[in-house]
């Protein structure tokens, strides 16, 4: 499948054909000024939870595009407020069948306030369980016991998750949640945009492979087959 990152938590992967994309966050962050926003293509766009990083151009996206929003509700009524009609409400634990394959959201240890103070229901990952592969989003989350429970639904064969610390899941925590999911490549996201998520990346790479782990940092505008 193809990945592409566009910085901070924001990716797409291509889906059976479709382009899906991740936590939209550009426009906001100084590392990603090269990416040309209104480039990006998307047919759906998911959304982990309501913070300001990971939906700040989500609208902006979804009007050119014309992309459908998959959400929690709490975040599918906010954006139903604004105009954004086009959505697909979900709540933790629930699956749907899309036209690229099933997706079933899980939960996510974090919170979710929208930026204007709105309430923002619970964050969420996402298994995609797709003709080809499988992957996982966890989302900006802790590490949880949950997460064992992921590869009863799917085995992924990568996931995305958080690397950065202090407001998620650090490197450590990123490759014992590799374990607790089966699943060996993992692309590292959520770290280095601001100096509360800085981290060694050699240093990292270096904790996942002598734990028998893979951790895949793609350059911001890059896209890889994973
Ligand atoms: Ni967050
Ligand atoms: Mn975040």
């Amino acid at each position: 499948m193809k990945f592409s990152y566009y910085g901070h938590a924001c990716f797409g992967v291509e889906c059976e054909g479709k382009q899906v994309l991740f936590d939209p966050f550009i426009s906001g962050n100084p590392l990603a000024k090269d990416i040309d926003i209104d480039a990006i293509p998307a047919d759906y766009i998911f959304l982990s939870h309501g913070h300001v990083d990971h939906i700040y151009d989500c609208e902006r996206i979804a009007t050119r595009t014309g992309a459908k929003i998959v959400c929690n509700w709490e975040i599918h009524e906010w954006l139903g407020r604004k105009g954004l009609a086009n959505t697909h409400p979900m709540n933790t634990g629930g699956k749907w069948a899309f036209e690229f394959g099933t997706v079933k959201t899980t939960a996510a240890q974090h919170s979710s306030g929208l930026p204007d103070g709105s309430y923002g229901g619970n964050p969420m990952g996402f298994i995609f369980k797709t003709g080809k592969r499988s992957f996982y989003y966890s989302g900006d989350t802790a590490l949880t016991l949950d997460m064992q429970l992921i590869p009863s639904f799917a085995v992924p064969d990568f996931a995305i998750m958080p690397i950065g610390d202090n407001f998620t899941m650090g490197v450590e925590d990123a490759a014992r949640a590799a374990q607790y999911i089966n699943c060996r490549t993992i692309i590292g996201v959520h770290y280095n945009t601001f100096g509360f998520i800085t981290i060694d990346t050699a240093q990292a790479q270096d904790y996942f492979s002598r734990h028998g782990l893979e951790l895949l940092l793609p350059g911001i505008g890059a896209t890889i087959e994973v």
